[in-house]
């Protein structure tokens, strides 16, 4: 499978998996990277790893239709099956999220649908949830509402900060959003509209204890 992964900040969960796919624990490859920031990390961590990157600025664009349109003639210059949201910042236009039903992916930091947005994290933390965790799903036209293929939860203590919280909440990140890839790659989902069937039942084993899966 081919990935082209968007990115809008500091690509940890890029670097995740960049490394799961060379591990062999999915079975696709990243061929591109776009970013819609200069300066983002994860276009450098595409350089280091021979991945074509490309830094694609919203402001040369009259709008967001027109800008979406170039992200998609990349997508299919790269051959890609799939187009793997890490961070991006940007909500895709209802055009461009029709053209590719159940081939975008998404990772928010919460359990959806609790929580959307861009500071899911903080709002957790103030609504002083005791349980929060992440979401793999694959993306519709709303904001982090579409089909969920994977979540896992992440107890919030009294303690926690939002920084605090954060690292949790990365440390499984890098195991779910792989782990979701691994089993769209290897043909382990069945979809059924909105319900997102795990065939491997087994896929829980990969994310207990602290070692990577891979
Ligand atoms: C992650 O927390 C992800 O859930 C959210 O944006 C953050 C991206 O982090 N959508 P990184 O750029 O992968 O380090």
């Amino acid at each position: 499978m081919r990935l082209c992964v968007l990115a809008s900040g500091s690509g940890t969960n890029l670097q995740a998996i960049i490394d799961a796919c060379e591990k062999g624990f999915i079975s696709a490859n990243v061929v591109k990277v776009i970013s819609n920031k200069k300066d983002a990390y994860a276009l450098e961590r595409a350089r280091q790893k021979g991945i074509p990157s490309k830094f694609i600025d919203p402001k040369s664009f009259r709008d967001r239709k027109s800008y979406d349109e170039k992200i998609a003639e990349e997508v299919e210059e790269a051959g890609a099956d799939l187009i793997v949201l890490a961070g991006y910042m940007l909500l895709l236009t209802p055009e461009f999220v029709k053209r590719y039903p159940y081939r975008i992916t998404n990772i928010h930091p919460a359990l959806c649908p609790a929580f959307p947005g861009t500071h899911a994290i903080k709002d957790a933390i103030e609504y002083r949830v005791k349980v929060t965790g992440v979401t793999v799903h694959f993306v519709d036209e709303g904001m982090d509402t579409g089909p969920i293929i994977l979540q896992y939860p992440v107890f919030v203590e009294d303690d926690d900060t939002v920084e605090s919280l954060e690292e949790k909440i990365h440390k499984v990140e890098h195991k779910l959003y792989p782990l979701a890839l691994r089993l769209i790659s290897l043909g382990q989902i069945d979809i059924q509209g909105r319900h997102i069937k795990i065939l491997d039942k087994d896929w829980k084993k990969y994310l207990e204890g602290d070692d990577l899966p891979w």
